[in-house]
């Protein structure tokens, strides 16, 4: 995808948590195209070095920093590290993320804990470490990924669990800290396809050509669709836009898109 962004974000600091594969890594190529200075933060390294690495081949400015956001003390030095290393965070993006698709009766504790680790209380870790920076220059956007799940149920208990929880916390920052010049927003992404769907793909290789015919618009998301959205979520072309979420589902959440065919009796 050939990116349309601002020219404002040209210099601006953003830092994406779990960039190095999937939706978090294309965050990163559609930051590299507006000329933003790019941290990521993420558990594995290998990944994150290959993010890094293609990155920087193509003259961007990105520096990596592995961090495991189960760990508090980690989260918080790593953070205090970026403001050393960029001077300021302007764009947060909590966009790293654990699934489990366990039902609520197979869910264990170990997991359920886990989804919640990462999933809500990292990015309240986060969001808790760079707010005084941001209030101190009163600018910042921060920008939590949540998810359809949070809006109805289909499937994924724990991790529809913590999901309606950070798209809570959004709320929480956007009224809070709204007067200090910082907007906040939850992206709500429909399916992505990305490598977080591999172990259902081993189950069942037809899941996203099963899936597409839910979504109006005949296909599942790519990365890219979810990236653009932060481009301009970060950009000042959003002044007013604080609170929100952010849909951006192909259509699904405003309806099945087999389903009135079916009511109207036409199918
Ligand atoms: N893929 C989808 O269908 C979909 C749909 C709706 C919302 N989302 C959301 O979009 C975001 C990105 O999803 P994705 O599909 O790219 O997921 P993904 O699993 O492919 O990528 C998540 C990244 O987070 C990193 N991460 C996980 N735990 C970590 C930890 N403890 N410390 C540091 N990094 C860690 C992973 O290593 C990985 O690089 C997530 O917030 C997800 O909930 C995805």
């Amino acid at each position: 995808m050939t990116y349309q962004f601002a020219a404002e974000l040209a210099g601006r600091t953003i830092v994406i948590t779990g960039g190095g594969r999937s939706i978090g890594r294309e965050m990163a190529t559609a930051a590299a195209a507006a000329k933003m200075k790019i941290a990521i933060l993420e558990i594995n390294k290998a990944n994150l070095d290959e993010t890094v690495n293609s990155l920087r081949a193509n003259g961007a400015d990105i520096t990596g920093y592995q961090v495991d956001l189960q760990v508090e003390d980690q989260i918080i030095n790593t953070i205090k590290e970026i403001e050393r290393d960029f001077g300021k965070i302007e764009v947060f993006v909590n966009n790293a993320a654990f699934h489990d698709s366990a039902d609520l009766i197979a869910s264990s504790l170990e997991m359920w804990n886990k989804t919640l680790d990462i999933n809500i209380t990292a990015p309240f870790i986060c969001i808790r470490a760079i707010l005084p920076g941001m209030i101190e220059r009163k600018f910042g956007a921060i920008i939590n990924i949540g998810t359809v799940n949070s809006k109805m149920m289909i499937g994924s208990d724990s991790y529809t669990a913590s999901k309606a929880a950070l798209h809570a916390l959004t709320r929480t920052v956007a009224v809070r800290y709204g007067g200090h010049g910082i907007r906040c927003n939850t992206i709500v992404p429909g399916t992505i396809a990305t490598e977080v769907w591999q172990e259902r793909i081993d189950r069942n290789p037809s899941v996203f050509e099963n899936l597409k015919s839910w979504y109006p618009m005949g296909r599942v998301g790519k990365p890219s669709d979810i990236a653009a959205a932060v481009l301009y979520l970060a950009s000042d072309q959003a002044p007013w836009m604080t609170g929100t979420e952010f849909v951006v589902d192909g259509g699904l959440l405003a309806g099945f898109a087999p389903m009135y065919p079916v009511v109207e009796g036409t199918d």
